[in-house]
């Protein structure tokens, strides 16, 4: 019996497909830190619990395909401290961020269809739009330039008869990078003048550093209805395994539309909404400390990356994320060789191969992304062990 092309053609995660090697290296001893995978360590907010320990039911019912009222009329109110102004039936709940994208690719999308979205990427955009058949067209964007859009000619250079949207994560994952408003305005107009939609993934908004906003696609006048914004507790609010994310639009044929998807999987897990309802409500303080956390641990990161002989990189201003160019010829064979061959006094680390990461073959080869999710003493640990690490592979 043969499995169907499309199963076949799906990449294994780049995030995921070495861990059998970390777990072959704990096996043997050794303590791994895990900068491969976007996994905060900040404790979920305690309202998170204590709102499921307050919910006073009998039966855990369905919930409604929509999503649960209070957590629909959360995330409008938390849009609502920005100046953006969603409706209810502007909002439709999903399991996490992931289902959001899926969903927004199935209603925008015929199979064989197109997304430009901006490379390196989230890696599972490959796996959301693989599994419905949609082709991924990469806008190429450089480590030299921050990882910034090229020109408004170059993308437009891209549109084919199949491109139904443009797709991207704004604070950017792997590349950190936060869009510039000037960026933004510019998706905006080919969005107008080619009868695109937009796809604004803003997991990361909130994670800005240096002073910076990460602002809404949602700011932007005169989008309305291209615009699909798609939203998560997972990284803000460090409840990844809640799955619960978001779609956003103000397209109201496209919400009708989207609502039968959320129908024909019933409904996302009822007790999880109550939780994600009281961290939508969170004060900015809270996202302040977040913010800073992070900020720090990019400082410490940033700061020892520099002073690694042939390390490339660029400074990160948003989510918790690097691209590290690597004085080796391929980052994911080192990658391996650290947990198989290499720790200081009993630990080593985990990274995540860049190439993954990029639609263009070739690209990506010799770089790796850092996910600054561990605490600061431990990143601290983990640069020394990459010096040491890199240091001992290029004398081999
Ligand atoms: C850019 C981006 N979008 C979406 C997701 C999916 O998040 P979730 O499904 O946990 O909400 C992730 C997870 O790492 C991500 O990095």
């Amino acid at each position: 019996m043969k499995l169907s092309d499309r199963i076949q053609a799906m990449q294994a995660s780049p995030v995921r497909k070495l861990v059998p090697y970390a777990t072959k290296a704990k096996k043997a001893g050794k303590k791994v830190y895990h900068l491969n995978i976007g996994q905060p360590d900040i404790q979920t907010p305690s309202v998170f619990m204590e709102a499921i320990n307050a919910y006073d039911t009998e039966v855990i019912k369905y919930s409604f395909s929509q999503g649960e009222p209070i957590l629909i009329d959360a995330i409008c109110d938390y849009f609502r401290r920005d100046d953006i102004h969603f409706e209810p039936e502007d909002i439709l709940i999903t399991n996490g961020g992931s289902e959001a994208i899926t969903f927004a690719a199935i209603a925008i999308c015929n199979p064989g269809d197109e997304l430009l979205v901006p490379e390196p990427f989230y890696t599972n955009y490959n796996g959301f739009t693989g599994e419905v058949n949609v082709n991924i067209v990469p806008i190429t964007t450089k480590a030299e330039d921050g990882f910034h859009l090229p020109s408004e000619k170059e993308i437009e250079a891209l549109i084919t008869p199949k491109t139904k949207g443009i797709l991207f994560s704004n604070p950017g994952n792997p590349t950190g990078t936060i869009l510039r408003s000037d960026e933004m305005e510019m998706i905006a107009r080919i969005a107008i003048k080619h009868h695109l939609f937009i796809i604004s993934d803003e997991v990361y908004r909130g994670m800005a550093f240096d002073g910076l906003e990460a602002q809404s696609m949602a700011s932007i006048k005169g989008i309305e209805d291209h615009l699909i914004i798609t939203e998560s507790v997972s990284k803000r609010y460090s409840a990844c395994g809640a799955r619960i994310g978001a779609i956003c639009s103000h397209n109201k044929d496209l919400m009708k539309n989207i609502l039968k998807l959320g129908q024909a999987r019933l409904c996302v897990a009822t007790l999880e909404q109550i939780g994600a309802a009281a961290l939508y409500r969170l004060p900015d303080s809270y996202t302040k400390e977040i913010r800073d956390e992070y900020q720090a641990r990019r400082d410490i990161v940033f700061d020892a990356l520099q002073q690694i002989p042939g390390v490339l990189v660029q400074k990160p201003t948003g989510a918790f994320y690097m691209v590290v160019k690597l004085p080796v010829d391929d980052a994911e064979k080192f990658i391996i060789w650290m947990l198989e061959h290499f720790d200081v006094n009993g630990e080593t680390i985990m990274l995540s191969p860049a190439e993954g990461f990029y639609a263009t073959k070739g690209l990506g080869k010799d770089e790796a992304r850092i996910a600054y999710v561990l605490n600061k003493d431990d990143m601290q640990k983990a640069m020394k062990i990459l010096q040491a690490g890199l240091l001992a592979y290029n004398n081999q």
